[in-house]
Order: C-alpha cells, then structure tokens, then sequence
C-alpha cells in the first residue's frame, strides 16, 4: 500500500544522497599509485630544486650545519612570528635542560597585512615589553629569530625574504633582509640593538630542539597553520653552497610544492575554490590541501556544494555557511574525535548556527575524514620521499632516522599522526622512522641554532 511506497521512496532518496555524497568524496580518496606519485614527483622537484634548476621546491640552505651535541649552554632571547601569535621567549640552556619563558603577543590582521614598517615596530615593541617585564633591559643576549617563512640566506644571520605565505602580506618587507628589518624598526624606536644571531624557519628549529635529545633526529616537519619540512642533506649535493663535506639543513618549502602545477591532477574544485579565494592565489598548493589555515575552508566548500545537491541541511543554503573561516580546522580534529558522539558532532554545529538532523551529522564526519586524511596521506608521501632520500645519500640498505614534529593539526588531530606514519611505512619501507613531538620547537630550537652557532664561533677565536 501506500505506506510501502513511501518507505521505498525515502530508501531511493537516501541511495541517491549516498550516491552524490560518494561521488563528491572520491577525488579526496588517493589510492596507494597515487600517493607514490606524488612522492616520485616529490624527489624529483627536491633534485632539481638542490641542483638551482627551475622547481616548485626551492630547497633553501639554511647555513645549520650540525644539530646539538647537548654540549651547548647560555641565556638566549628568541622571537617567533609566523603562526597564529608572535611570542617573545627567553631561553636557559643549562646542565639539567632547557628552561624557557615567554610571552605571547597577538599580531592582528591589519598589522599583519598591514605595512613592513607598523609590522616590525609592533615586534619591537613587543620586544621592550617582554625586556621590562622580565627585567632584561639593556642586556644584549644573544638572540635567534625564528621567521617561519620562505628566506634566501646568505648566512646564518641574514635572510631575504623571498614572499609571504599564510595569512602574512605586509607591504615592502619581501626581497628585503629581516634582520635588516627589524635593526631599522629598533632605530625608529630608539631602543636597545639587538645581538641577531640567527634566523631560523619553524621547521629547522623543530628539528635542532628534538636533536637536542635524539642525535638521530635529522628532519623536522610542521602541519600547523602551515606545513612544511626541512632535513639535513649532504652539503655537495646543494648548489651555491661552497664546501663538498659535511652536512647541511635544506629547508624545504614544501608548501610551495605543485605551484607548477604539477598537483593539477590531485586539485579538486574544492581545492581551487580555496585557492582563489586565499591572498595568495595559485601559491602554496601543497599547503592548501594539508594544513590548518586551509581544511575548514575545503570542508566548508563541500558542505555547500553538498547542500546545493539538496544532500544536506535539506538544501537550505544559510548565511552561516557561505562565511569564510566560518569552519575551524580544530572542529575538524574535534568532530573526528572517537570519543565524541555523534549528538555532539550536532552541537558543534548547532553551535555555529547550522541546525541539522543526526543524518547530517554523519555526512559532515565523512567529508572531514576524507579531508584530513587526504591531507594526512599526502603529508606521508612527502616524508617517505625525504627519508629515502636521506637513506640513499648515505648509501644504506635501511635507514633509521627521527622525525621531530611541530603544528597544532599534527598534535590536536585524533588519527593526523598515525595515518603519516602508516603512509611512510607504506611508502618508505625500508626507513625506520621514527616521529617525535617537539616541545616547543620553534623558542627552543632558535635558542640551540643560535647556541651551535656561538659555540662554534668561540671555538673559532681560540
Ligand atoms: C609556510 C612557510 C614556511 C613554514 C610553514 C610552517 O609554509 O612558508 O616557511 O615553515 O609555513 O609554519
């Protein structure tokens, strides 16, 4: 009768959603061919980038040349800009450990997107403050700066930047050096010189803070607002760099990688969509499908097409959902959470303004478990082509090496790290990986390069 009928036409219509919802998820789903492609595509841009050819990895010395030897020691002041906050630490190098202090400052997006100059200036100031209040005033510690974009070095303290990147567009700073920068913002203000040592990317300061206890720790990755690696690479494999011994940090950009279009066939509309809306269209492709500042807003591009094919929110397009940010990426690792139940995954939501029934709730898991994962796998091609290369450099049938890892997705996300791992298993067979959270790697790390550095320039005076 009538009652069967309706039964029947609510399971069509709940086929055809799972059908559409199907369809619309496929792209994100990579098969193990091509996650291997994009690690042989990896290797490839990574050769070509060491050799100065043109390469959408520009693989950039780092003028680090060793990691700790735990021998180092001193008081160190370090800066990190280029996450979500800027902080200002203080860093105790001693016999029992490294103590640090510090301090963090908002940059809001107006400064951050503002001029050069009102950017450096808010730093200094930031800076006088930290000074005051911890009684540092007039003292020349010296100092690392840990600047967590792409920078051409000419040495350890000096760094052009080479262009902004996440939410970062200050006016006039790009092709200048930021060391310079920032002296010339410490004039205006008339405020103590500062003694740079160093500048150091996020992902090298990773890698030396982790070093610090593991000497097998020769690479270091971050996935947090951003993602990118940088490992330690034989030193007469990198052009430009004089010497043919001995070793050196290649910080990676691997954010940048497939800006030659080389990701084309992995890019969903999705993904172009993020794109073209960013600051930076057509820059960052690999960061865009893995890291923080991006995967709510792919997230939220599918719910909105998904909502289009009437699949969810019963097609009602709402206002809510058409504002960019809207969807943070930590709803992201809180929604894939195993221990929250779908009821909550319906209050998260319900929270953000989007009432749904409990089918809805389950769409929306399965569109951000198919994007962090995504993001995780391509995360994991990436560190099986840097550990096979690294094995290969050496000549060795296995490699066993440490991974230090920085980023609030890596470490907030319930199966982020344990689907890189699996994939570098997958992919790097014959690498013992091992994965190791920093603490702190950013302060900490630009203490210890700055501290490597004097203590190889005492040695030098002797
Ligand atoms: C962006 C920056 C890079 C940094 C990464 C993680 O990709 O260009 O330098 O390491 O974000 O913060």
């Amino acid at each position: 009768g009538r009652g069967v009928a309706m039964v029947t036409a609510v399971a069509a219509r709940l086929a055809a959603h799972r059908r559409l919802l199907e369809e619309t998820l496929a792209p994100f789903r990579l098969s193990r061919e091509q996650l291997a492609a994009v690690q042989t595509q990896m290797r490839e841009a990574m050769a070509k980038g060491l050799r100065r050819e043109a390469s959408s990895l520009r693989m950039l010395p780092t003028y680090v040349r060793a990691t700790p030897d735990g021998s180092e020691r001193g008081d160190f002041l370090a800066l990190d800009l280029g996450g979500t906050n800027f902080r200002v630490l203080l860093v105790r190098v001693a016999e029992g450990g490294v103590r640090i202090v510090n301090q963090v400052y908002a940059i809001p997006e107006c400064v951050a997107q503002g001029s050069g100059q009102q950017l450096f200036d808010h730093i200094v100031d930031c800076i006088m403050d930290f000074q005051e209040k911890q009684g540092l005033r007039g003292q020349s510690l010296p100092l690392g700066f840990t600047f967590s974009f792409p920078c051409k070095q000419l040495g350890l303290d000096q760094g052009i930047l080479l262009n902004w990147t996440k939410g970062f567009n200050a006016s006039g700073c790009e092709g200048q050096d930021v060391v310079y920068l920032l002296r010339e913002a410490i004039k205006r203000k008339q405020a103590v010189e500062l003694n740079v040592v160093a500048i150091v990317n996020d992902t090298v300061g990773t890698m030396m803070s982790c070093g610090y206890e593991d000497p097998r720790c020769e690479m270091g990755l971050i996935v947090g607002t951003g993602t990118n690696a940088c490992y330690m690479e034989e030193l007469q494999n990198v052009a430009g760099v004089a010497g043919d011994s001995g070793h050196m940090c290649i910080n990676m950009e691997w954010g940048a990688f497939g800006d030659d279009g080389s990701l084309g066939m992995l890019s969903t509309c999705f993904d172009v969509r993020v794109d073209q809306v960013s600051i930076n269209p057509g820059k960052q492709r690999f960061e865009k499908m893995i890291s923080g500042m991006y995967l709510g807003e792919i997230v939220r591009h599918i719910l909105l097409h998904l909502t289009s094919l009437g699949v969810l929110f019963q097609g009602q397009q709402t206002q809510r959902l058409q504002t960019r940010d809207i969807f943070k990426t930590k709803f992201l690792s809180e929604i894939e959470s195993d221990s929250l139940a779908l009821r909550q995954v319906r209050a998260i939501l319900e929270d953000l303004g989007l009432p749904l029934t409990s089918d809805d709730a389950l769409i929306v898991l399965e569109v951000c478990q198919a994007v962090s994962r995504r993001a995780a796998q391509l995360c994991g091609a990436g560190v099986a082509a840097v550990v096979e290369k690294i094995r290969e450099n050496r000549g060795l049938e296995e490699l066993t090496v440490s991974v230090g890892v920085d980023g609030t997705l890596y470490k907030v996300h319930p199966h982020f790290a344990s689907l890189v791992a699996a994939t570098v298993r997958e992919l790097a067979p014959r690498c013992m990986v091992t994965f190791l959270q920093s603490e702190d790697g950013s302060g900490k790390g630009a203490a210890l390069v700055t501290a490597v550095a004097c203590r190889l320039a005492q040695m030098a005076h002797v």
